[in-house]
């Protein structure tokens, strides 16, 4: 295993403890200008992981969502949500995950999902597959759209919520779907098989690079709505476990 895969699982271990803590307790939250809300679980889970990859990595530069880019020349980038699914984690519902990926020349290298209530950790590492507890995982071969899980994860912004709005209207009557709310472990259920398709509706870098990697590394497809490769600046995407992809994509077209 690559130091830095090594170094991602131990932070998002730390950061799950600082998570698994708060977890259920009263929590005070406040509003982002995008809508999307922060607690001090964001901050303490961010800062854990931040300390580990600064001991560590000194001259990578890092883009973290809540303290936003430490800047420095380096080729590698570390992209983390400390916290994806804020919003479930301020109820008590479990559906959220610490999300950290490492790019270089913005291809990502390695990724870790790790939700601390399931005991869950996701990891995978360009060209070496992907991993699930240990366990290797591949997507699901569910390959008829009427019986597959569908989830979106979309921004906060009337554009993108309308666009939503859309795509699940043209969806609804033709496979199950869920609004889930944790962009980064919806990718890690697709790579893993508990879910055939993902759809991204305007979201961060940090919320879907680490979980894109998985599911190419479990065999999965990731396009824009256009079917093309995807930009890694592009946040309008598919993925899902290939097999239902070209009948989703159809539909989303529409
Ligand atoms: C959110 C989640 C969610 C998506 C939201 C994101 P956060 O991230 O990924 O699935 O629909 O738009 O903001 O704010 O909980 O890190
Ligand atoms: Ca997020
Ligand atoms: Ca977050």
């Amino acid at each position: 295993m690559s130091k830095e895969l090594d170094v991602a699982i131990k932070a998002a271990k730390i950061a799950g403890e600082a998570l698994e803590y708060l977890f259920e307790s009263a929590l005070e939250h406040e509003i982002k200008r995008d809508k999307s809300i922060v607690t001090k679980a964001d901050i303490a889970a961010e800062e854990v992981i931040l300390n580990q990859i600064k001991e560590n990595f000194p001259d990578h530069k890092i883009i973290s969502e809540e303290k936003g880019v430490i800047d420095s020349e380096s080729p590698f980038v570390w992209l983390i949500d400390p916290l994806d699914g804020t919003l479930n984690f301020s109820r008590g519902l479990p559906n959220f995950a610490v999300s950290i990926a490492m790019t270089e020349n913005d291809i990502t290298k390695i990724s870790v999902t790790y939700n601390p209530i399931t005991n869950s950790l996701f990891q995978a590492e360009l060209g070496k597959g992907a991993y699930w507890n240990g366990e290797k995982i591949r997507v699901s071969e569910v390959n008829d759209l009427n019986t597959a899980m569908i989830t979106l994860g979309r921004a906060r912004d009337e554009e993108n919520k309308k666009k939503t709005l859309r795509m699940i209207n043209n969806i609804y009557f033709k496979s199950h779907q869920r609004i889930i709310g944790s962009s980064a472990l919806e990718l890690a259920w697709v790579a893993s098989g508990r879910l055939e398709g993902f759809i991204s509706i305007g979201l961060k870098r940090w919320d879907v690079a680490g979980g894109l990697l998985l599911v190419t590394e479990a065999g999965g497809k990731v396009t824009d709505f256009k079917g093309k490769e995807l930009d890694p600046e592009d946040n309008y995407f598919l993925a899902t476990n290939g097999r239902i992809h070209n009948e989703l994509l159809d539909i989303l077209k529409k």
